[in-house]
């Protein structure tokens, strides 16, 4: 039998770090229960001891997930690491991932510690982690830029603590493949222990590497664990793609000859409710999942996949989730298929009556548009904008008018902390007015980074589904929202952001 790679994913942790995707509790449940549909191995669901909504988020994850091992992240030391294990009381299956950094720029200018000092707080973390679980996961920060003398003295003194996990992160995304791969190998020779300790590989994707990085890090390395993210999500440029990852060891079976417990049918619903979830939009062209991943477009090659579709297809779309039958319901579909869709799509609702306001909203799209695609059940159960009942803002409705040679005028009506609001204001376009008039009433001053319209299934008949990224008092949010009309999803969004700005406690940053 082939050994088997675990899937560590931590889209919910160093994805969830990258400025403007931050997640509310309710959203980390949703995504880790869309992973353990995909039969990830390892859900390192956030960093209990960062802030109380985190430590809140891995709790839920904790207790909702049965098949997949929950993960939160512990700075080496004994505070982070017993609010780990406590948030991580529900699980079936717990891991604690605890690190500090071992290069000498990390430990010399961040940490302002002697070598020696970091080497006993490493040591007496895994002690103390493996006093409250039995899974310990160790990453000596920035550890490949350590010095490989001082990284091996480290490795083996927490594998000899007790650490069944070390995971050697390339934290800046420096590494080149070759490279990477053979440091790894380098350090599973040289320590004497390394046998007893499952290895991993953590890339980032700073030189468009960390996917290569990785697979180098398993093939020559030796690694059995890749650390990786749905969409690459994660900071600067991001982490190792899951699905790339994935998928890379699945069709290249014959060279990497390793097992994947993951159930492949699923990456795509994962990569649309995180990219919705997050309003960080999927390029077009992003392998295996993009929308141009399996389309052909050359006339040649179209007939050569009409003749033989391995011709050009080195993978088949329906095994990552692609469906060939887009349109799923409309006007006339009923409850049960519509939840039935929703189970399909990997989307969960809590309750009878969150599955009968999902559909209420369903039917009022129906109304207004005539087909219904997989996107845009998706797009209408993660519009924050709707559960008004739980957010400051909500969304009522809206006018507007605009004429070539007039300045556009628009009126929203909203609710705000319950009570109804009508705010009017001018501006360059709709969308403008729409914005502006929210924000004199709200006054929340903060400034906006990004605004981007993406329609949701490609024609001008689809939902325009709008990401808008504020920024206030150094908080980086994003607020999604969509509507058959892009004048109504942009005031959605804005809503949507404005609840998440005022909601959200700070946090401790990982690599801070
Ligand atoms: O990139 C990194 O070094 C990390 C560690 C906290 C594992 O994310
Ligand atoms: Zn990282």
């Amino acid at each position: 039998m082939a050994d088997k790679l675990i899937i560590f994913d931590t889209t919910l942790r160093d994805g969830e770090q990258s400025p403007g995707a931050s997640m509310t509790r309710d959203e980390k449940v949703r995504i880790a229960r869309q992973l353990e549909r995909l039969k990830v191995d390892v859900i390192e669901a956030g960093f209990a001891a960062s802030s109380n909504g985190d430590f809140e988020a891995v709790q839920w994850v904790a207790n909702t997930i049965k098949d997949s091992t929950v993960c939160s992240l512990a700075r080496a030391n004994d505070r982070d690491i017993a609010r780990a294990a406590e948030a991580l009381k529900g699980a079936q299956s717990a891991r604690i991932h605890t690190f500090i950094a071992t290069s000498a720029l990390h430990m010399e200018k961040k940490l302002r510690m002697t070598p020696d000092q970091v080497f006993e707080q490493a040591k007496q973390s895994v002690r103390f982690a493996r006093n409250l679980v039995a899974d310990v996961e160790f990453s000596p920060e920035d550890g490949y830029r350590s010095d490989p003398d001082f990284l091996c003295r480290v490795l083996e003194a927490v594998i000899a603590e007790g650490a069944t996990t070390i995971n050697v992160p390339d934290t800046v995304g420096y590494a080149v493949p070759e490279l990477y791969g053979n440091f790894i190998k380098s350090l599973r020779e040289r320590i004497p222990n390394s046998g007893k300790a499952i290895w991993s590989v953590h890339c980032h994707n700073d030189l468009g590497m960390a996917v290569a990085n990785s697979l180098a890090g398993v093939k020559i390395g030796g690694a059995r664990q890749v650390e990786c993210t749905i969409n690459g999500l994660g900071e600067r440029a991001g982490n190792c793609s899951l699905e790339e990852v994935v998928m890379a060891v699945k069709t290249r079976r014959d060279y990497f000859g390793l097992d994947l417990g993951i159930d492949t049918r699923h990456i795509l619903a994962a990569s649309r409710m995180v990219s919705q979830t997050t309003g960080f939009v999927v390029q077009p062209n992003k392998a295996v999942v993009g929308a141009n991943a399996f389309a052909h477009a050359s006339g040649i090659h179209q007939d050569g996949v009409l003749k033989a579709r391995d011709t050009y297809e080195i993978m088949r779309a329906e095994d990552v989730g692609w469906s060939a039958n887009k349109i799923v319901l409309g006007k006339l579909s009923g409850r049960n298929a519509f939840k039935q869709r929703l189970q399909e799509l990997g989307v969960q609702l809590e309750s009878e009556s969150e599955i009968n306001a999902a559909f209420a909203r369903f039917k009022e799209l129906a109304d207004r548009k005539a087909e219904i695609f997989d996107e845009d059940i998706l797009a209408l159960v993660s519009d924050e904008s709707v559960s008004q009942d739980k957010e400051l803002y909500g969304f009522v409705s809206l006018s507007q008018h605009s004429e070539t040679g007039e300045r556009p005028h628009a009126a929203v009506v909203f609710t705000s902390a319950g009570q109804e609001v009508k705010s009017e204001s001018d501006g360059n376009g709709p969308v403008d007015a729409s914005l502006k008039a929210i924000e004199a009433h709200v006054q929340s001053g903060a400034e906006m980074v990004l605004y981007s319209v993406n329609a949701i299934s490609g024609s001008t008949e689809s939902q325009g589904e709008v990401t808008v990224r504020l920024q206030n008092s150094g908080r980086v949010v994003n607020g999604t929202g969509s509507d058959p009309d892009i004048v109504v999803a942009s005031a959605k969004a804005y809503l949507s952001a404005l609840n998440k700005l005022q909601s959200k406690a700070d946090r401790v940053a990982a690599q801070g």
